[in-house]
């Protein structure tokens, strides 16, 4: 079973040929991260415009690299949300017309479940039930996979998503976008015990990042204002060292307490080595089975989404052309 997916939520491009919900033949992700790092951000309109540039050589370059035809392909399977309404529709349309014209089944795919399938990649993937922690630019969630893959979500942030505290920390400190892997970079160079910022461990399992986000900046404020010098990479570090610490103990509290012995890892936030070895630390110190999918299929990419779609179309859960885009769908099925 030969699946194209599709993605385009936010500011990559990306197209990829999954074979059986788990072999990637081809992972193409055109990034726009020079355009937007000139704003600071990402530009929903200039996001939009860039995917529609893009799609067609993204899609004819995965075929490509997969030495597969299009009439080859089995199925699409596209990301509908959530995301960017404008982003999320260049992705969508395309998948469609790519359907009607080929005859090929379309699968919508939720983005956030796609990120959670980057663990049935590759030559051991993932089995429930387990724990996924799933940290991106957008969304912080602790779920609990069952057998059947119904999810359950165990906690979300009340507030800013891990990434979106990574990039405000950036901009703050005047670094670069995407702020996650300049903040990594910085981070390795300061002293993560250097300036002890808030841990929001509240005994729930929810998550909150704007209480940590705002110390960083008083922090910053009360230095400038007193004209006292600091270090750039041990705020960084000692930020890194806060979001850390949380993510670890939440996604070990919730595998102890539910007698889950395997977690996973996904999103964006998830290919940062710190967090990583953290959590390999903690696994390994309370015998639990970790998974982190290589950092590539951490951040957007359209393999994971195909891999999501193999588990729809085996389940019959085909879309209809008149599927929508979704901008805020953010409840989980369940696969
Ligand atoms: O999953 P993703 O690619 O897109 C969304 O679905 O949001 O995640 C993007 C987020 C951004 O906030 C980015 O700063 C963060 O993931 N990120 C990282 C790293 N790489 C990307 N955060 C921390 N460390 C990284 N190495
Ligand atoms: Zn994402």
């Amino acid at each position: 079973m030969l699946i194209l997916g599709i993605e385009t939520s936010c500011d990559e491009t990306a197209a990829a040929v999954v074979r059986d919900g788990q072999f990637v033949l081809s992972n193409v992700i055109a990034s726009q991260i020079n355009v937007h790092m000139e704003y600071g951000g990402v530009v929903p309109e200039i996001a939009s415009r860039k995917h529609i540039e893009n799609i067609g050589r993204a899609v004819d370059a995965a075929l490509r690299e997969a030495d597969t035809r299009k009439h080859q392909i089995d199925a699409i399977a596209v990301t509908n949300g959530p995301g960017l309404v404008g982003a999320l529709l260049v992705g969508l349309s395309y998948a469609k017309a790519f359907s009607f014209a080929l005859n090929k089944p379309l699968i919508g795919v939720n983005h956030i479940e796609g990120h959670i399938c980057a663990n049935l990649l590759g030559n051991s993937p993932i089995s429930p039930p387990f724990i996924c922690l799933v940290v991106s630019g957008g969304h912080t969630h602790l779920l609990c996979v069952l057998d059947n893959w119904k999810m359950e979500v165990l906690g979300r942030t009340r507030d800013d998503a891990a990434g979106e505290a990574y990039d405000k920390t950036a901009r703050a400190l005047g670094l670069p976008y995407p702020g996650g892997p300049s903040i990594e970079l910085l981070a390795k160079e300061g002293n993560p015990c250097a300036i002890m910022f808030p841990r929001a461990l509240s005994d729930d399992r929810g998550f909150s990042f704007s209480g940590l986000k705002s110390a960083v900046l008083n922090y910053l404020n009360k230095q400038r204002m007193a004209g006292a010098a600091f270090s750039k990479a041990d705020v960084a570090a000692s930020f890194q060292k806060a979001v850390v610490d949380v993510l670890t103990d939440k996604a070990l509290s919730a595998c102890l307490a539910l007698n889950i012995n395997t977690l996973a890892l996904a999103g964006g936030v998830s290919s940062n080595s710190a967090l990583r070895e953290s959590m390999r630390l903690a696994c390994e110190k309370n015998n639990i089975a970790l998974f982190a999918p290589p950092p590539v299929f951490c951040t957007d990419n359209a393999a994971m989404i195909a891999s999501c779609g193999y588990f729809r179309w085996k389940q019959g859960k085909i879309s209809s052309l008149d599927l929508n885009a979704n901008p805020d769908i953010g409840d989980f099925n369940g696969m």
